[in-house]
């Protein structure tokens, strides 16, 4: 009915393709990688320019796997996904016969240009160069390079080793065969590939992200909410609800008669919202109609009622493992035991 990336996968699988896999850049993003693919019993070899942060990865990746057995969600112990990843001192021997390459270096254009320069001129040909990139699509630091055919971005949610869908978005000059590649080798690591057709700033993660976020600024700025408010009512309200259904599905069933009838009573409001930011991108009838088209293919209205239920069953289990309890056991849901220190 609808596609979920499913919960992390709590066993090893060897990764049927292009192992070695080779990281570049050794920070949040580089560690959580390499996790990703010595969970799924892959040879991962890592570099990162600075020496200290060579130095910090193996107690950084520790505590990770250390966590991730104690959540039951590591069947091997973590020592032996540990020794599956390689520190190395040069870039020259992480990429020497690597199968598939991920850059994880800062969000900086002029470095992201310099060194995909060194991964084209190093890597063995036709292996895929994918950078984490956040928002920088490759056309902007990978352009004219002799294999700029292999460059690509494969962009994670943080920590890849715990959201499991990865956007692999091609520029205009990418090869089918490195799309493919890409797409197979983080596949068969567990990640869920979703192929971003078109290159656009910050992909669709971050748009969307982006969105939410451009409006919570507006509302802390213009006094409407504080910032502890408008997280709370992300966490326990619009978040909690996304981790079961999307921004289309979550409409769709919150509206009898589905996102259609949806659209046609609240779009006049969203728009007026959309108005007062400068924003002028009408819900038009063509486009709620394509809308629809897909949600009714995704859920036919007789099973409309069905999937209601499911939802809310779905939130009770969240509830339960996120709380421990439900929220009609008497506190408020976010009283449940909280790890940040000092707050409230
Ligand atoms: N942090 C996130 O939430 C997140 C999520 C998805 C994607 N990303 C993207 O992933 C990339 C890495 O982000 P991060 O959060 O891991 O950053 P980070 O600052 O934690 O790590 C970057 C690492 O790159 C190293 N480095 C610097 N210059 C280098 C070079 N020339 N070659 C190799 N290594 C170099 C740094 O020493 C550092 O260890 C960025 O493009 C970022 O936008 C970040």
């Amino acid at each position: 009915m609808t596609r979920s990336a499913g919960p992390p996968a709590p066993v090893s699988s060897a990764i049927p393709v292009a192992t070695p896999v080779a990281i570049v850049g050794a920070g949040s993003i580089g560690t959580a990688f390499a996790a990703v693919f010595a969970l799924a019993g892959g040879a991962v070899r890592i570099w990162d320019e600075v020496p200290a942060a060579r130095a910090a990865l193996p107690a950084r990746l520790a505590t990770i796997l250390g966590d991730l057995h104690a959540a039951g969600l590591l069947a091997e112990p973590p020592a032996a996904v540990a020794a599956r990843v390689a520190v190395h001192d040069t870039l020259e021997t992480t990429l020497a016969g690597a199968g598939y390459v991920q850059e994880c270096a800062p969000e900086d254009l002029a470095l992201k240009r310099a060194l995909f320069a060194r991964l084209d001129a190093l890597a063995a040909p036709d292996v895929p160069l994918a950078s984490a990139s956040s928002a920088m699509p490759a056309s902007e630091f990978a352009a004219g390079l002799p294999g700029a055919g292999r460059c690509l971005i494969v962009h994670p949610g943080n920590p890849p080793y715990l959201l499991r869908v990865v956007e692999v978005v091609p520029a205009p000059f990418t090869r089918a065969d490195a799309v493919e590649r890409a797409s197979a080798t983080v596949r068969a690591a567990g990640l869920h590939p979703v192929l971003v057709r078109r290159e656009v700033t910050g992909f669709v993660f971050n748009r969307l992200q982006g969105a939410v976020l451009r409006e919570a600024y507006c509302l802390v700025r213009d006094g409407v909410a504080s910032v502890e408010d408008v997280d709370l009512i992300v966490r326990d309200g619009l978040g909690l609800r996304w981790a079961v259904v999307g921004p289309f599905e979550t409409v769709d069933l919150n509206t009898r008669g589905g996102i259609e009838s949806h659209a046609a009573k609240l779009g006049p409001a969203y728009a007026r919202m959309g108005a007062e930011r400068g924003q002028h991108d009408p819900w038009t009838p063509d486009l709620v109609a394509e809308v629809t088209r897909q949600r009714r293919a995704a859920l036919p209205l007789e099973r409309w009622s069905e999937r209601v239920a499911w939802r809310d069953r779905a939130l009770m289990t969240l509830l339960r493992a996120r709380d421990g309890r439900a929220p009609t056991d008497g506190a408020a849901p976010g009283d449940g035991p909280d790890p940040v220190p000092g707050r409230a």
